[in-house]
Order: structure tokens, then C-alpha cells, then sequence
């Protein structure tokens, strides 16, 4: 992995890919940390080059109208904020040569803009990645979450300028490198969200790695209807159900499923899994699976939780999600969290002793393969 620390940047002019895909609602940041963890970087190329160039992505562009529900500006606005330092803003309707020439901040408009001229930047244009190059001496790759991405704006550049990993890419990858090679174990993953079929790669490259692996979210009704047993109205994958099977049959002491949930039903009932009615919405897991998570979380030395492992969101069935919270904040093992809904929970409930993934996909197809597309070597 090419380190910046590695890189002469002294007066140069650097342009730093960022992952600002953060979410906004009516204009407000509801979650900055992508723009705070970028700020080592930005503040070590304000400090050493002659000129940074920003570059970033935010949300999808398909259509004019996503246009105006996407624009950098906000986030831009915040970044000045946060760096103490006014960064020049520009929009593709300026003179963005002269623009990027006359000021030694800047920060360019969504580069996805460029994908109603077909898909240019998702598709990694040759011409687009250039137009991007021209800005630059160096390329910097700071956006980790975007990182398994081919887009001009990131590996369309890195074909063209030196190139070298910023501080936030290399400490997601020193950090989750760790979930991969080098753990101590025990070492537990907690796997929760909606379907087996999304996360078979992801199973498959843990699972002979790790002691444990415990089942929940809503993905486990998929496992628990393998077996034959009523799920209710839990979405489950019919397609997925061997695999389940063949998951269960070779690791019958590694795989830990739940054993109790809280369901909606004319109100909230508990329910233990042998017990789950046709009519049955399953939205949490209950105490008896707390106390059996618990059990291997607390021996465990490196965890890995992908996912909460119920509908933390409504408060009626966030028991699971903050219990499990409850145990880790106690805990002196190595956490990891991996996806944006987990680091979300984690930041709900306080769980401050874990290292917090920037990335969504891009977490997970490094987990899955060991490596990403854009990360220079
Ligand atoms: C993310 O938020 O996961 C990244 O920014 C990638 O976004 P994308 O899935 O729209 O490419």
C-alpha cells in the first residue's frame, strides 16, 4: 500500500479523491464523520503542497433532477468550517481552469454530475479521468468508502498522476486487515441485516477464520426456515436455504442462531423461536439470545458486528440492538464495526471502544476479497 507519508508532496499540487456520500436531510449533515476523518490528510496537504484540489462524489446521478438534492455545497460549507479555513467551491457553470489556477483550496462540484453524460464518471471515462488528472501533480485516494468503485474521479486518475493512499484509506485498511490475518481469538462476528444472498461472500471468507459466528438481524429467519421452522412474516430467501444448510452442517459449533425474539402481533409479544406464529412480524431478538451472545462476546478477544440485530430505529424494538451495545461497552476486546447502520447503532448507544468503518459496500467487499480496486499499490 503507497503511504502519503511516503510521498513528496512539497510543492506540489495534489488532488484529494474524498467519500463525502454523507447524509443530509433538508439541507442539514446528519453525520459528518466522513468529512472529520478526512481532515488529517487535507490538513498534511494545506501544510506541504502548493495546492489541493477536492474532489468527491454524493449520492446517485440518473436523472436533472437529482442534480439540486446533490451538491457538494453543504458539504463544502462544513469542511471550511471544520479546517478553519474558507475552501473555494466550484461549480461546473464556472471557469473551473481558472478557477483551480487562481485559489489554493478548492472543493469541486459532486463529480457525479458528470454521469448524465453517460455514466462518465461511474463508467471511469478516459477523457473525464484526464479533464480530473489536469488539476494535479499527485493523486491522493482518501475516499475509502468509494474505494471499491472504478470511477475517473479515483482509478481513473490513479492510472495517470503518482498516486498514494491517504490517512483515513490506510487506517481502514491497517485496521480491517486485522478482521482478516493477525486476530486474536476467540474472534466472534455478529452477522445481522436482511439477506443471506448479499452476504455469502462475506460469510465465506470468515467463517474459517473466526470461532463464532452468531446469526441474527433479520437474515437469520432465512436460516431458521431452513431448518423448518415457522418464521411468520419475516422476510426470508427461499434461493438461499442449502446454502443456510450446508453453512450449518459443516459448522455446528461455530454458527450460534437466536433463540428468542420480540414480534409485533397486535402489539408487541414475545416469542420463543419454536413458538413464532404465521401472523408474526419477528423485529428483535429477546433476553434468552441476549444471554447466549453475551456468553461468547465476553470470552472473545477481536469481534466484528456487520449489522444490528433488530429494528433498532423504532424504540419498541431496540432491546436487542442496545443490549448488545450494553455488552461491548464493557468489553477490552478488539471491535470492529463494519457498514453504516452498525456504526450508527454504535454511535446510538455509546459504544466508544470500536474501530468504526467509514465504508458501507466497500467494508464489506474488503472483508469479502482482501483487497479494493482503488486502493494504490
Ligand atoms: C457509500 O456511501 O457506500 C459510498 O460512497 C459508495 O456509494 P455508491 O454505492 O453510491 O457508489
Amino acid at each position: 500500500m503507497k503511504r502519503l507519508e511516503d510521498m513528496n508532496i512539497k510543492g506540489k499540487r495534489v488532488i484529494i479523491r474524498c467519500d463525502y456520500n454523507v447524509p443530509i436531510e433538508n439541507g442539514i449533515i446528519k453525520d459528518d464523520t466522513r468529512i472529520v476523518k478526512s481532515l488529517k490528510t487535507i490538513n498534511y496537504c494545506i501544510e506541504n503542497a502548493s495546492k489541493v484540489v477536492i474532489l468527491s462524489h454524493l449520492g446517485r446521478i440518473k436523472s436533472p433532477e437529482d442534480l439540486k438534492n446533490n451538491s457538494l455545497k453543504v458539504v463544502c460549507d462544513r469542511l471550511s468550517e471544520l479546517l478553519n479555513k474558507e475552501v473555494k467551491f466550484i461549480t461546473y457553470e464556472d471557469d473551473v481552469n481558472k478557477e483551480v489556477n487562481d485559489n489554493s483550496l478548492v472543493m469541486l462540484e459532486n463529480v457525479r454530475y458528470f454521469d448524465l453524460d453517460n455514466k462518465k464518471e461511474s463508467n471511469e471515462d478516459p477523457e473525464l479521468s484526464k479533464y480530473f488528472a489536469s488539476f494535479g501533480d499527485i493523486f491522493i485516494n482518501e475516499g475509502f468508502g468509494v474505494s471499491h468503485r472504478e470511477c475517473s474521479s479515483l482509478t481513473g486518475i490513479s492510472k495517470i498522476l503518482p498516486s498514494c493512499n491517504g490517512f483515513l484509506v490506510c487506517e481502514e485498511v491497517d485496521n480491517l486487515s486485522k478482521l482478516l490475518n493477525g486476530y486474536e481469538r476467540p474472534y466472534t462476528v455478529c452477522m445481522g441485516g436482511k439477506k443471506v444472498s448479499d452476504k455469502i461472500e462475506l460469510i465465506d471468507s470468515l467463517i474459517d477464520k473466526c470461532d463464532y459466528m452468531l446469526i441474527s438481524g433479520l437474515m437469520v429467519y432465512t436460516f431458521l426456515a431452513a431448518k423448518g421452522y415457522k418464521t411468520g412474516k419475516a422476510f426470508t430467501e427461499e434461493e438461499s436455504y442449502d446454502y443456510c444448510i450446508s453453512l450449518l452442517e459443516k459448522y455446528p459449533e461455530k454458527i450460534v442462531l437466536i433463540k428468542d425474539a420480540y414480534v409485533r402481533n397486535n402489539g408487541k409479544q414475545y416469542r420463543l423461536i419454536n413458538e413464532i406464529d404465521d401472523n408474526d412480524e419477528c423485529l428483535d431478538i429477546g433476553p434468552e439470545t441476549i444471554e447466549l451472545f453475551k456468553s461468547y462476546l465476553e470470552k472473545s478477544k477481536t469481534i466484528f458486528i456487520n449489522g444490528p440485530v433488530g429494528l433498532f430505529e423504532d424504540s419498541e424494538y431496540e432491546y436487542g440492538s442496545k443490549s448488545l451495545c450494553e455488552i461491548l461497552k464493557n468489553l477490552d476486546s478488539k471491535i470492529y464495526a463494519g457498514g453504516g447502520e452498525t456504526t450508527y447503532m454504535f454511535n446510538k448507544y455509546g459504544v466508544n471502544n470500536a474501530f468504526k468503518s467509514t465504508g458501507g459496500g466497500a467494508t464489506l467487499t474488503f472483508l469479502s476479497s482482501g483487497t479494493l480496486i482503488g486502493i494504490i499499490k
